[in-house]
């Protein structure tokens, strides 16, 4: 099986390594990829929100199977253009997307199918924005009703800075804060049956003790040793199935990954937030710890065949994954900066989110979040101590990390909030 990988960041470069290692794919290409997929993959240059140029592609290089990456071309609708070119592609169709690209959207499905969630109000102006932030009280929790690539949502106790943030987006969901520790569960679905993958925790915040603003993610870690047992099973019955069930009645079937973040509140779990997309930086620990043939699966998923597949073990272990980031992220990142890596011990591997190679071949940043290195261990702590002792050997002048991620004291406090 040729596989085609859409996306040039983290995510589709674990994505893309996973689907190398099954042993019915014979032949991996990424576009656009980066200097990661390039050790194993065949990069092209394509607009990858263009239907046409990747249907184009896929067609060239004899793609079986086309995986959707990033949420941008979901919502954009490239995975109807693919799907009607008779090419399969894993990846939800444009209005099954509206389940990560509009949060109003995501509140009436849940609404509708009964799954818990965080109580809302959507607001077209100030004055009903400040309307609902008095209702639900500090801490107040604002969202730009719209892609943010994981920064349009803003958690304070500041209720002038919570205003300013709804003045600033067009329209906004306003929403009742969930207190409790967040997990990231991924769903592999094609409509109908859905196979949960192992669930893993991110660090959201840019400064160490959960300081400063979101990110995209600043590290991750697998398994969560504090996780009640069962939760997943709850999760899959209370939230999933009925999300599920509820788009196939709406006649938009959500088919590819749902990715539900919860908060794990002392009422239960509740979700915080729908993906329609692998989230990143969680796929860089979740898949290295599955155990199964991740080109298969996605295609039955994509082709509608996921009960046929056998249930996907989880491997022994626990894997961590630091991302080191360019200065001024998450607000405006130096690019072109020179990185050295050096060699990579047998479990630690380096996951390319944001590089490029400059004109004399060059190793450079070219984003925000620019590596993300993933250990291996017996369990998180000697997976953590081999992902920091990496770190401390790459030559990365103008880039950092937190040092912080899944630390014995950062899992105590996690798992105190489970009350
Ligand atoms: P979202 O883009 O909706 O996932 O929000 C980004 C992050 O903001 C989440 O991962 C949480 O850390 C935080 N957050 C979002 N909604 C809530 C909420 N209702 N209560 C508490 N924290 C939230
Ligand atoms: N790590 C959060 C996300 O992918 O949205």
């Amino acid at each position: 099986m040729t596989v085609l990988v859409l996306g040039g960041g983290g995510r589709e470069n674990a994505l893309a390594l996973a689907i190398s290692h099954d042993p019915a794919v014979n032949a991996v290409h990424a576009a656009p990829g980066n200097p990661g997929t390039a050790g194993f993959a065949t990069n092209h240059s394509v607009d990858i929100n263009d239907g046409a140029a990747v249907t184009a592609l896929a067609r060239e290089i004899g793609a079986h199977l086309v995986v959707i990456g990033p949420e941008a071309p979901l919502v954009g609708g490239v995975a109807d253009v693919v799907r009607q070119a008779g090419i399969a592609c894993f990846g939800p169709s444009r209005g099954a997307a509206q389940l990560e690209g509009s949060k109003a959207f995501a509140k009436s499905v849940m609404a509708a199918a009964g799954v818990p969630t965080a109580r809302f109000r959507a607001c077209r102006s100030i004055a009903q924005a400040a309307a609902a932030l008095d209702e639900f009280g500090a801490p107040y929790v604002v969202k730009a009703d719209g892609l943010a690539a994981g920064k349009g949502v803003v958690v304070t106790n500041d209720r002038e800075a919570a205003l300013a943030h709804a003045a600033q987006c067009e329209r906004v969901v306003i929403e009742e804060y969930l207190d409790g520790p967040e997990m990231s569960l991924f769903v592999v679905t094609d409509g109908t049956a859905a196979v949960p993958l192992m669930p893993a925790q991110d660090f959201k915040r840019v400064g160490e003790g959960d300081e400063g603003p979101n990110t995209g993610g600043m590290g991750s870690y697998a398994p969560l040793p504090w996780l009640p047992e069962g939760t997943v099973d709850t999760v899959m019955e209370q939230v999933v199935h009925p999300t599920l069930a509820r788009m196939r009645t709406l006649d938009i079937p959500f088919a590819g990954l749902l990715y539900v973040g919860l908060a794990l509140t002392s009422a239960g779990p509740r979700v915080v937030e729908f993906n329609a997309r692998f989230g990143d930086p969680e796929t860089e620990v979740v898949l290295p710890l599955s155990d199964g043939p991740m080109g298969q699966l996605l295609y039955a998923a994509a082709t509608g065949h996921l009960d046929e597949m056998p249930s996907f073990g989880r491997l022994p272990g626990a894997c961590v994954c630091v991302v080191m980031a360019s200065d001024g992220y998450p607000g405006s990142p130096k690019k072109g900066c020179p990185i050295v890596l050096p060699p990579e011990p047998e479990s630690v591997h380096v996951i390319h989110a944001g590089t490029a190679l400059d004109d004399k071949g060059q190793l450079v940043s070219a984003g925000g979040r620019v590596l993300v290195v993933v250990a291996r261990g017996d369990d998180l702590e000697q997976a953590r101590a081999r992902a920091y002792a990496y770190i401390d050997e790459v030559d990365f002048a103008d880039g950092f990390c937190r040092r912080d991620i899944a630390s014995p004291d950062r899992l105590k406090m996690i798992s105190a909030r489970l009350g």
